[in-house]
């Protein structure tokens, strides 16, 4: 069951993030954003305030995006943000907001891609493995997964570091999101056991993120 909300912290989020990372979380997002086929149908999950958008519309060009997040604030951070993104770049793609986690998609409804970005983070493993589980459902078998997040890798100080600003991260949310995950989940494993295959991968900010395009492996 969660427990914790964005909803204090939406406001806020981005600047943090760029206060901390400058604009490395968006180059992870945006990575493989060229490799989303023209006209697809897109599934965001827990997509915050909708900072990809613009990225996701100008570059994969998609017929139609459905926004999911559990956050109302973040919700409507997105959905101004949206309307301004098509305005301005003369796009038509529909666009479709839901507010609620993965048990609130249409059942049965399959996409041609689904992004999960720092989304898994808030999860220990076995919720992450549910979660991931579940999102799988939605996927069609010729889909892609896009994945981006933090992850320790690393010896010595290189491990050191990453590990500090980790637990200074999951403090701070604990404190204003009432998060109490207080360590990345398996997602490698995750994802091996629901047979998807890692297509291309790239670290950024030395190796503290990963951007990952997965897709399933045919049975
Ligand atoms: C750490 S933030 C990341 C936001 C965004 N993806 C980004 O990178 O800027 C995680 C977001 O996922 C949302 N969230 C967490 N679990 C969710 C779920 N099961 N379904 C939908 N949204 C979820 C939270 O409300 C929050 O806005």
């Amino acid at each position: 069951m969660r427990s914790f909300s964005f909803q204090l912290i939406a406001p806020y989020y981005d600047l943090l993030a760029r206060l901390v990372f400058g604009n490395t979380i968006d180059k992870a997002q945006k990575h493989f954003f060229s490799l989303i086929p023209k006209g697809s149908e897109v599934l965001i999950i827990g997509g915050g305030s909708g900072r990809i958008l613009g990225d996701l519309i100008k570059v994969a060009q998609p017929n139609k995006i459905t926004f999911l997040e559990a956050s109302s604030n973040m919700l409507r951070i997105a959905k101004k943000k949206s309307a301004r993104i098509l305005k301005n770049n003369h796009r038509n793609t529909e666009m479709c907001f839901i507010h609620g986690t993965e048990n609130d998609l249409p059942v049965y409804k399959e996409y041609d891609v689904l992004i999960t970005f720092f989304l898994f983070d808030v999860y220990p493993t076995h919720e992450a493995k549910k979660l991931a589980s579940k999102l799988s459902e939605h996927l069609k078998s010729s889909g892609v997964w896009l994945f981006s997040d933090f992850c320790l890798e690393g010896q010595g100080f290189s491990f050191l570091w990453k590990k500090v600003l980790l637990v200074a991260m999951y403090t701070f949310f604990r404190l204003v999101s009432n998060l109490h995950n207080q360590s990345l989940p398996d997602y490698q494993t995750i994802f091996k056991e629901l047979h998807y295959l890692p297509v291309q991968q790239q670290y950024f900010y030395h190796n503290f993120i990963i951007s990952l395009i997965y897709r399933k492996l045919l049975s």
